[in-house]
């Protein structure tokens, strides 16, 4: 039968998503990113080959995958092309594999401009956003002056659209941030060459994921970020602007709730963060470097070092509430391997009281402590494991005990960066 499953990431974004969505799409016909943008960082490994996308869909390695940017995406076109014009020159691009929602927004390079001198106006309060633009690309989309990749498509209509905009950001962005505005020819001749070369893949994406839905496809929807930076249910204001959450799938892509057959979450089996805001269970000092050094843990996008800390179940649990979660994959345990002790943060305390449910406020998540159940390293390693039983004695106690924590089944777990090394435990699509 066939099936559509939507992919979240549990924790705070970059939790091997990339990776568990490239094993998948094997079983998959089309796979759909749904929010965000190039904030968004996959990596892949294949072979000896390292690839990074942070706009197009994983599955685009995948030939003859049908690979969809959903209407919930705002798409930066210059960074879009760049990533096609990559993987043309690898000889691994297929015009009729991609697909891009008519309804998906624009990020414009005013919203990039936005997006760094706000964080810089915030000073000390700044979120650490990626720079890409995305919180002021998702404002114009909510304040109904977002200009549409549809709108590439009718060069008249862009040109109105964008003199608006102009209008306003340039007065904006000269009064407020003492900066120079925008010329609207530049911006209109660099978008109009974009469109030309977009043209071909833009398309009414709910209709064709409707058809493929209804011709028996197997569809693979693959969130970015983490559900910790979602925008309503993430530890507001250090968030991102979109649903990162498995809802988000439904209206970032057209096709009915109804329609989804299964959420999978990914967490790493310890925790990371990029950007500034609570984080209960960070560790500081030679702890943390440790499972930075060991676990490569700089961004992806933007090659900041990420924080690091001990996997904490009280998030993967709220995080499994909020998605509906039917399974997990845990992703990274190798880098655990070498560890004498680990910590499992099992609640939280907060002004003396124990605690076991997520709170959102970022001030009252900031003041919470963790409560660490503490396991003894296994000391060997799990790479080369190619079944749960192949696993050291202390990683299988560790994986069970996150499964008992969160309430759900474990699926995947992966044991490597590259596409081999991960134990299947339950196929999803089977
Ligand atoms: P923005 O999405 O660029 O506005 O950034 C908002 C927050 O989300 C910042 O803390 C970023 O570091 C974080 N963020 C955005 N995208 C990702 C991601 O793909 N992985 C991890 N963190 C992210």
């Amino acid at each position: 039968m066939a099936k559509n499953l939507v992919i979240v990431g549990a924790q705070w974004g970059d939790e091997g998503k990339g990776k568990i969505v490239d094993i998948l799409t094997d079983s998959a016909d089309v796979v759909v990113r749904f929010q965000g943008g190039n904030n968004a960082g996959h990596t892949v490994i294949v072979g000896e080959e390292k690839f990074i996308f942070h706009l197009l869909p994983s599955g685009i390695l995948h030939p003859g995958k049908t690979c969809v940017i959903g209407d919930g995406v705002v798409v930066d076109p210059e960074v879009l092309l760049g990533e096609i014009e990559v993987l043309k020159k690898r000889g691994i691009f297929r015009p009729q594999d991609l697909l891009i929602s008519k309804n998906a927004h624009l990020i414009m390079p005013y919203h990039k401009r936005l997006d760094v001198a706000r964080e810089r106006l915030r000073g000390a309060n700044k979120i650490g956003t990626t720079g890409r633009g995305i919180g002021p690309a998702y404002e114009d989309k909510a304040a109904r002056c977002g200009i549409r990749c549809g709108d590439l498509l009718n060069e008249a209509d862009f040109r109105a659209k964008l003199k608006q905009n102009l209008l306003e950001k340039n007065h904006y962005i000269k009064t407020v941030f003492h900066e120079a505005g925008f010329e609207i020819h530049e911006i209109y001749h660099d978008y109009m060459r974009f469109a030309a070369i977009m043209e071909p893949f833009i398309e009414n994406t709910s209709k064709f994921l409707d058809t493929a839905m209804r011709s028996g496809k197997n569809i693979l929807f693959e969130g970015a970020q983490g559900t910790l930076l979602d925008v309503d249910h993430g530890t507001y204001p250090y968030v991102t602007s979109s649903n990162t959450m498995a809802g988000a799938a439904s209206t970032g892509s057209g096709i009915g709730p109804s329609r989804i057959d299964a959420v999978i979450g990914v967490t790493k089996a310890y925790s990371t963060r990029v950007g500034e805001g609570p984080f209960p269970t960070e560790l500081k000092g030679d702890e943390a470097d440790r499972l930075r050094e060991q676990g490569c843990e700089y961004g992806a996008t933007t090659g900041r070092p990420r924080r690091c800390g001990w996997f904490d179940a009280v998030a993967a649990g709220y995080a499994a509430r909020v998605n509906g979660m039917d399974g997990l994959v845990i992703t990274k345990l190798d880098v655990l391997d070498n560890l004498d002790k680990l910590q499992i943060c099992t609640a939280y305390r907060l002004d003396g009281k124990l605690i076991d449910d997520f709170p959102t406020d970022s001030n009252i998540l900031s003041r919470c402590e963790p409560v660490y159940e503490e396991f003894d390293g296994w000391r060997r390693s799990s790479k080369g494991a190619k079944s749960f039983d192949d696993l050291p004695k202390g990683a299988r106690a560790y994986i069970k005990r996150l499964a008992e924590l969160t309430g759900v089944e474990p699926y995947i777990i992966s044991v490597g960066a590259n596409r081999k090394e991960a134990i299947i435990l339950k196929d999803p699509f089977k």
